[in-house]
């Protein structure tokens, strides 16, 4: 209900903070888009919100589609303010799901911060009407999500996972049969085939999902490099027979060439003539979404079979996707739903308040209730498209390489000279390796010149032992330390046979090693004996992590 009521006659409720110390005030309206039923903050995020200092006010019912009462709102200590016109008015700060109506715009006030969904390079005219009212925007689908301190904040990748999984459970709504295959008296029924067109942050989730559900999943994408994720996620990637380059950098597609859309093309009539489930996500950044699924495809597919089409507000990759509608064509049931993110409100609103709640961390590092909106720092920096009314957007690029532009250029560092392994922050230059050479070669003459004979061929083991286990671990990717090390950490144990030998009672006295060895060797046991079962128990959980 808006009743149009300036914020003084709320009671309790004061102006918008003038002193730029007093704590702000963050407000949540009621999103007003239809059918939207995300609210932007939850009760859980409220009380955390509040411990940064700030006060917060959110509009009587803006939490009632995603199951949050004004009363839960109050318990957490929110202030609950009735009509749209107090809150904004009421309010330092806005968080919203959905970008501004013109009519909210109407209501901002000079000086006042929103954080919302924008789509700046879609909406230009909307641009122009936050600079003319002078606030500051932080658009949250503009943070450079390359940056990995960013992550937490990655509201795209939240809703996108929420959406991937809610197209599966449409898809298996809309599927007249198990996933799981099942053995039972009355027969067998064999899994469900699901192919995954895309495999981003939507498509990954709808991968997970529906693998667990017990289907056969198969999954592609332009970008090879998600092959590995693919696979990690239970499902199976399926190549296209034509060798392009797919990623366009900051872990986006690009468009293919005419060459590979024909194979492409060629790949996706097969799958649909085998699988019972499609669904796409496949979306290239500023392009309407490919169209990967022709209408001959959807006619060669089994009745009864389903189509989730996820770009379907991009214009779809389907062919005959009517977006917002579940509609069935040549016995096919194509879903285009838009609001896949809104029928998991609860869900959604949850993670969507959490990057918020992120971002405000980062906006106020003081935890005075007070944002600073610093330029300088990346992350802000890409969040923020108008700044008190001037229009920043778009911002530089962030300084950071994308993950996939490393992941692409693998012969690039091969080739490399290694001044350690691959690792290193700069390797080391010519001089300083033969110095390095020169010093070690130096102390290893020392050495073999004074040391005794039986000294020097274990000393000669262990330097290899080094190098050898040196050049295993470095070579292993980052992601698969932990196993390995787990490992590593059982079979290092080897220790332990040696320290036996020392304290075992059948050694004959003459080989018998003094007190002090003796005891050095029983603390070896001690520590390698908590390394190997350590080791042991962890291999033990990660590979649990992996059962079903
Ligand atoms: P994303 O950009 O992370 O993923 C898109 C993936 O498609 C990328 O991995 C890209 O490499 C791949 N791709 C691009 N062109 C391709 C081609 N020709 N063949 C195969 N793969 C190709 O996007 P995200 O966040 O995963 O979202 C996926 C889609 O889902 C988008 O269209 C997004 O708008 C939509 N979406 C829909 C919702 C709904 O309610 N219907 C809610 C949330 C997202």
């Amino acid at each position: 209900m808006q009743t149009g009521v300036p914020n003084q006659a709320v009671p309790g409720i004061t102006p918008a903070a003038v002193t730029p110390k007093s704590p702000q005030r963050i407000g949540v309206p009621r999103e007003v888009f239809p059918g939207e039923k995300r609210v932007a903050t939850v009760p859980e995020a409220v009380e955390k919100l509040i411990k940064l200092g700030f006060k917060v006010a959110v509009e009587s019912g803006a939490g009632d589609a995603a199951n949050f009462s004004d009363e839960v709102y109050r318990a957490a200590g929110a202030e609950v303010i009735i009509g749209a016109a107090a809150l904004w008015a009421a309010s330092d700060i806005v968080f919203k799901v959905r970008g501004p109506t013109t009519d909210e715009v109407a209501l901002m006030h000079e000086g006042q911060a929103l954080v919302s969904f924008i789509w700046p390079a879609q909406n230009p005219e909307l641009m122009q009407q936050l600079a003319a009212k002078k606030v500051t925007v932080l658009a949250i689908d503009a943070l450079p999500r390359t940056l990995s301190r960013a992550q937490k904040m990655d509201a795209l990748t939240s809703q996108a996972g929420v959406a991937g999984y809610r197209a599966v459970i449409e898809a298996a709504n809309a599927f007249g049969r198990f996933f799981s295959g099942q053995i039972t008296a009355a027969g067998k029924v064999p899994p469900a085939k699901v192919f995954i067109a895309g495999a981003g942050v939507a498509g990954l989730a709808a991968i997970g999902t529906a693998a667990s559900l017990g289907a056969i999943v198969r999954a592609n994408d332009t970008r090879a490099e998600v092959a590995d994720q693919v696979v990690s996620l239970g499902g199976e990637f399926v190549k296209v027979d034509f060798v392009e380059e797919g990623s366009g950098g900051g872990g986006y597609a690009k468009v293919m060439s005419e060459g590979f859309q024909q194979a492409q093309r060629e790949m996706y009539a097969k799958q649909a003539k085998d699988v019972d489930i499609i669904i796409t996500t496949a979306l290239i950044p500023g392009r309407p979404a490919p169209k990967l699924i022709t209408a001959e495809m959807v006619r060669s597919m089994k009745p009864g079979s389903v189509i989730v089409d996820m770009a379907a507000e991009q214009g779809g990759n389907c062919e005959l996707t009517e977006p917002g509608q579940a509609v069935v064509k040549h016995g096919v049931t194509i879903v285009g739903y838009t609001d896949l993110v809104s029928r998991l409100a609860k869900q959604s609103s949850t993670l969507y308040a959490s990057n918020l709640f992120r971002l405000s961390e980062e906006l106020c590092k003081t935890k005075d209730g007070v944002i600073n909106v610093n330029m300088e720092d990346e992350a802000i920096r890409g969040l923020t498209v108008t700044k008190d009314g001037s229009i920043t957007w778009p911002a530089p690029a962030p300084k950071v390489a994308a993950p996939a532009a490393v992941v692409a250029k693998p012969a690039a560092v091969v080739a490399k000279p290694k001044g350690g392994h691959g690792q290193s922050s700069e390797p080391a230059s010519g001089t300083s390796m033969a110095i390095m050479f020169g010093v070690a070669a130096a102390v290893f003459w020392l050495i073999g010149a004074s040391a005794p004979a039986a000294f020097l061929s274990h000393f000669t083991v262990f330097i290899l032992a080094c190098f050898v286990g040196y050049m295993v671990v470095w070579n292993v990717k980052p992601a698969l330390h932990t196993p390995l090390m787990s490992v590593t950490n059982a079979i290092s144990s080897i220790i332990a046979i040696g320290a036996l030998v020392q304290v075992s009672p059948w050694v004959g006295a003459a080989d018998r090693p003094n007190d002090l060895i003796s005891w050095v060797a029983a603390a070896a046991i001690v520590l390698t004996a908590i390394n190997m079962f350590g080791g042991f128990a962890v291999t033990q959980r990660m590979l649990a992590m992996f059962r079903k």
